[in-house]
């Protein structure tokens, strides 16, 4: 247990300060180019941006994505980003859960209802904690925090570079099946930056998942991460794959292709500003997921720093939004867009 409390604030430590999001990966947002309104005919209050997720209603499409819990200092984030979230009408989630399910006394870390009695609320656990826990036991994970829904994540690629990490990837299917059975539309399938491609998501939404977040490539790399920490072999392996995974951009237009309107998708890997929300608003999602940014700017300047950067992301949205001529994320999708270069190649694939 100590070793996971251990792990836990080096990625900490490392998320804050180093190299986590190697230069050459990309979303592939680049590639996408809203078309300017110049005639927009509208003002900045008349654009809406309020969203409906896990039976609240959201005031921006914004989800800071889970990240943390466990120790003192991840504690401290989390009641930080969850008052945030509150005040702006955001939604909000904690990072894995797996070291409060270990260790009942860890649960303080991932309390954040007394600041943030309202906020759309999402637990969090990885698939193969949750094949051990069981349907109650992740169940009883989401109530203790009294979240209003659970995220399940998905790292294959972060535990692959992990020394002590998971080899066996069978089975998971099953246990989304369960879960997504037991806890309905309360359930948000996550990966971690490495992308959920289409055939996963219809698979997962045949299996009964409502809620999707993409999660792709092109910020924060778990490889990294792990290769950051990693010696040897697995270093230098983690070294080859630290630009794997489908680039967020491509991830969130073929997921939305491939699931229908009525599934919850929400993008998040690389998201850094409100233009580029405004346009994985427009390829399909329902809601832009950040975590990278806002912890920085959180471990930088505490909830001043926090609130600073998010300021600057919900002016830029809704600047894209006047500058396209669109009132609403409804209208923002029926305006036409240009995609080019690597992007298109993508699409044209998935
Ligand atoms: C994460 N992420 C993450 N995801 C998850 O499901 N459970 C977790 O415990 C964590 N922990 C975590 C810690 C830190 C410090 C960061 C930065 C990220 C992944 C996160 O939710 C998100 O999917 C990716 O980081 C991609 O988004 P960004 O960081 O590129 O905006």
């Amino acid at each position: 247990d100590e070793t996971t409390a251990r792990r836990k604030d080096a990625h900490l430590d490392l998320c804050a300060t180093g190299d986590v999001e190697p230069a050459q990966n990309s979303t592939l947002l680049e590639n996408v180019h809203l078309i300017h309104c110049a005639m927009p005919e509208m003002a900045v209050e008349d654009v809406d941006l309020s969203t409906p997720f896990l039976g609240k209603r959201l005031q921006a499409p914004l989800l800071v994505t889970g990240m943390t819990g466990g120790t003192d200092r991840a504690g401290a984030v989390n009641r930080d980003l969850a008052l945030l979230a509150e005040r702006h009408g955001l939604a909000f989630g904690v990072g894995s859960q797996r070291a409060m399910a270990e260790h009942p006394s860890r649960a303080a870390s991932y309390a954040v209802r007394d600041v943030a009695p309202t906020v759309a609320l999402l637990g969090n656990i990885g698939l193969y904690q949750a094949i051990g826990l069981g349907v109650d036991g992740v169940r009883r994970l989401m109530d203790a925090i009294g979240a209003d829904g659970m995220a399940l994540h998905l790292n294959a690629g972060q535990e692959l570079t992990q020394p002590e990490g998971d080899r066996d990837f069978r089975g998971g299917y099953r246990v989304v099946e369960e879960l997504a059975r037991a806890m309905g539309d309360r359930l948000l399938v996550k990966e971690t930056g490495c992308g959920i491609g289409p055939d996963v998501a219809r698979r997962l939404v045949e299996l009964g998942v409502r809620n999707v977040d993409v999660s792709g490539l092109g910020g924060t790399s778990w490889v990294r991460v792990e290769q950051l920490r990693a010696v040897g072999s697995q270093a230098q392996v983690g070294e080859e794959f630290s630009g794997w995974g489908i680039p967020t951009a491509a991830a969130i237009a073929s997921v939305r292709k491939a699931v229908g309107p009525e599934v919850r998708l929400v993008a998040s890997g690389g998201v850094r500003g409100g233009l580029e929300s405004a346009k994985v608003l427009a390829l399909g999602a329902d809601l832009a997921g950040m975590a990278l940014p806002l912890f920085r700017a959180q471990q930088q300047g505490g909830l001043p720093a926090a609130e600073e950067a998010l300021k600057v992301i919900l002016t830029g949205l809704r600047q894209a939004l006047v500058l396209t001529g669109s009132r609403t994320v409804a209208q923002l999708r029926q305006r036409p867009r240009v995609v080019t270069g690597a992007l298109k190649d993508w699409l044209a694939a998935l």
